[in-house]
């Protein structure tokens, strides 16, 4: 079976909808970002904070290279991962691409009291999640499949991406 690989913008809910998928079909879920830093033994926000996006994005690449490769896994990847091409080609290549969507009004509310996400740590972080939401539209959207994720739960999200996977093969 191919991937299921997770995308979408911070606070879309993408581990708790793999952890829901990776329940209902019985296969590893793999989180990029945790992979990120198990391997380098630091976290997203230090390498942010130490080595600045622009190496982040690198390690990124690198991660979803090795991870790529495999089959039959649930992927969860970080907001930014699809903004490069060749993650995006990569992450396809073995994988089924969903993409998660919410307002950035719910985006703000699921992620203000969390403090490990570099990119939102500004004075008016809800500004600064429409600003990148709407950069980041045409990447999200050439996703396989896209899911409204507003007012539904994570099992019901899971289960609607299984129903499209099932359509469309
Ligand atoms: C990022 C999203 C984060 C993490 C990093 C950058 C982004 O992952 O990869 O902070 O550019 O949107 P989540 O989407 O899991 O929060």
């Amino acid at each position: 079976m191919k991937n299921i690989v997770l995308t979408g913008f911070m606070g879309t809910g993408k581990t708790e909808v793999g952890k829901e998928l990776s329940r209902l079909l019985g296969l590893k879920m793999i989180d990029i970002d945790n992979e990120i830093e198990k391997s380098k033994g630091i976290t997203i926000n230090d390498i942010f904070e130490r080595y600045g996006e622009s190496k982040f994005r690198d390690i990124e690449t690198e991660m979803i290279k090795k991870i790529s490769t495999e089959k039959n896994l649930i992927i969860s990847t970080g907001g930014g991962a699809v903004l490069r091409e060749e993650n995006f080609r990569m992450l396809k290549e073995n994988g089924i691409i969903v993409c998660l969507f919410a307002t950035p009004e719910t985006i703000f509310e699921r992620t203000k009291n969390n403090s490990d996400r570099p990119l939102l740590k500004v004075d008016d972080p809800l500004k600064k999640i429409k600003e990148l939401l709407e950069y980041r539209l045409p990447f999200y959207k050439k996703a396989d499949i896209i899911i409204d994720t507003e007012g539904k739960t994570p099992l019901q999200i899971a289960e609607e991406i299984m129903k499209k996977i099932n359509k469309m093969t």
